[in-house]
């Protein structure tokens, strides 16, 4: 096992959707760009049962960008509303009310014919740890209100915030449970960020990790550590790694770990250039 789980915490999201599912009229789904069927949780998200949902695949821009439209060609392909997005500097989120406004239209003109003023959209964010949930709320409100980070107790009690005249968000995330199907779901999202560090071996991981993205994008990690793939595993290359960024322990020998924390920190930060880890075919 890659990761150590307890099914507990799958309790706890379901209930917390099944309480947000009173309010909201729409859900933004986000997911990894960089690994957007292993950051899904299809279990939970039926919880939602009939609302809309726009799926946004943010941190686009540390993702592979062929493989971004690929992967909203997927979600066309399954009738799925989704969107590109960098929720950091805000790319693409404006045409997120398009969408909604879009699929909330025979509600919208319904209201509209019986008279009434228009109904307000109301938006709540669903998604895995660490996919941005706090800087999109951040970013859609201009408010600091929605603390990044994830820490436990920041948001006690839910607040709607104010968009505009039309759209208004919960200050709260509904926080997924990342659904570990397997040990190579596992990793990715290890490799993403996702699980939290002391809960996963990073060696391992980022091993794993080499051996997943070699396939497609091994010109990048022999540019950036100026290796050569060729006839090497990903144990010896790790220790290249290390060679090369003095991951050295004080007897001489290579310090694996180091090494792995440097890489993993290189492949978050996409220093090592825009990487996409699921392939479409991954389910
Ligand atoms: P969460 O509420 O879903 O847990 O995530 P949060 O908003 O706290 O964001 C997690 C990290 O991801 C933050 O970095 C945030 O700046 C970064 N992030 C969010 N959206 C984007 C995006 O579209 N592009 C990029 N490049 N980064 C994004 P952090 O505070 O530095 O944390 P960490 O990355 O060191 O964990």
């Amino acid at each position: 096992m890659i990761v150590q789980w307890y099914p507990g915490h799958m309790q706890k999201a379901k209930r917390e959707i099944s309480e947000l599912n009173k309010y909201v009229d729409l859900y933004l789904i986000l997911l990894d760009a960089r690994a957007p069927l292993s950051s899904r949780n299809e279990q939970l998200e039926s919880l939602i049962k009939d609302k809309p949902k726009i799926f946004l695949l943010n941190k686009a821009d540390l993702a592979d960008e062929k493989k971004n439209n690929q992967f909203l060609k997927y979600f066309e392909s399954i009738n799925q509303r989704a969107l590109c997005v960098d929720c950091l500097k805000g790319t693409n989120v404006k045409n997120i009310f398009k969408i909604a406004e879009n699929l909330l239209k025979d509600k919208i003109e319904e209201a509209r014919q019986k008279g009434k003023r228009r109904k307000i959209i109301r938006f709540g964010v669903l998604g895995i740890p660490n996919v941005g949930k706090s800087t999109l709320i951040n970013k859609i409100t201009n408010s600091s209100k929605a603390k990044t980070g994830d820490k436990p107790g920041v948001t006690k009690s839910k607040q709607w915030i104010k968009i505009n005249d039309y759209f208004e968000m919960l200050d709260t995330p509904g926080i997924l449970v990342p659904k570990i199907e397997d040990d190579l779901v596992a990793i990715k999202l290890c490799a993403i960020g996702s699980i939290k560090d002391e809960l996963y071996d990073k060696e391992l991981v980022a091993k794993k990790t080499i051996e997943i993205i070699k396939k497609d994008y091994c010109e990048l990690l022999n540019k950036k550590y100026s290796l050569d793939f060729l006839n090497m595993s990903e144990d010896e290359y790790l220790i290249e790694i290390g060679k090369k960024r003095g991951c050295v322990l004080k007897e001489g020998k290579i310090d694996t770990l180091k090494a792995a924390n440097l890489f993993l920190e290189d492949l978050r930060k996409a220093k090592i250039g825009r990487i996409t880890l699921d392939e479409i075919g991954d389910r």
